[in-house]
């Protein structure tokens, strides 16, 4: 199963994306956790990607495409995956298109986290008041600044992609303002 989870940032893509990969053996691949990966080991895109992403804007296409290009050619990823913030923009679309030609896989569904603006702030607040209670580390980019900017990204960037996947036939929407399990439900009764 190859599946893609759209989303504003704090749909719960990420948490959907979690309860799947144990449902179905499939990995999550996250390239918001990819790229926090990179930043933490300093790597070179990590050190490309760390101001960008502070400041809650976009990567550049070219290091997103390639970084999941690579990631899909894993052994892991042979029985299907989850792509968790991925694509983000039509090009990215597009390049996936090509890589999943190239690479012989095509894509089983496109489901879409519909959330209110108001809510996201929401979650995104208790997910800072939660990491600080555990003793953890806060997400550079959960604050409200940069918040508002990855906001103004999916916006203009990302929402697109909802026509773009309607187009193809692919898309499928899913109220996110539900509870979790609510949510994981109704995306099951999708995959069924
Ligand atoms: P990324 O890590 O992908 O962050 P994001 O898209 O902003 O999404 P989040 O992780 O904040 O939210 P989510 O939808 O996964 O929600 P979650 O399940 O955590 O990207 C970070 C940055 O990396 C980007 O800004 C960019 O710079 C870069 N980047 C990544 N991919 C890129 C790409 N393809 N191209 C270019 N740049 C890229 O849930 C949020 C909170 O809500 C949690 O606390 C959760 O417990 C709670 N929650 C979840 N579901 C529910 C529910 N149903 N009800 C109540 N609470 C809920």
């Amino acid at each position: 199963m190859r599946l893609i989870f759209l989303g504003p940032p704090g749909a719960g893509k990420g948490t959907q994306a979690k309860l799947l990969t144990e449902r179905y053996g499939i990995p999550q691949l996250s390239t918001g956790d990819m790229l926090r990966a990179a930043v933490a080991q300093a790597t070179e895109v990590g050190k490309r990607a760390k101001a960008v992403m502070d400041a809650g804007q976009l990567v550049s296409d070219e290091i997103v495409n390639e970084i999941v290009s690579d990631r899909i050619d894993a052994p892991d990823c042979a029985k299907g995956f989850i792509l968790d913030g991925y694509p983000r923009t039509v090009p990215q679309a597009k390049a996936l298109d090509r890589m999943l030609e190239s690479k012989g896989l095509k894509l089983d569904a496109v489901i879409e986290l519909k959330v209110d603006e108001a809510a996201l702030v929401r979650r995104m607040e208790n997910r800072v008041a939660e990491t600080i209670a555990a003793g953890g580390t806060v997400r550079s980019d959960d604050n409200p600044e940069a918040f508002k900017r990855r906001l103004t990204e999916y916006r203009e960037k990302t929402a697109p992609l909802s026509e773009y996947y309607a187009g193809t036939g692919q898309l499928k929407a899913v109220d996110g303002m539900a509870d979790v399990d609510t949510v994981t439900a109704e995306i099951e009764k999708i995959l069924a």
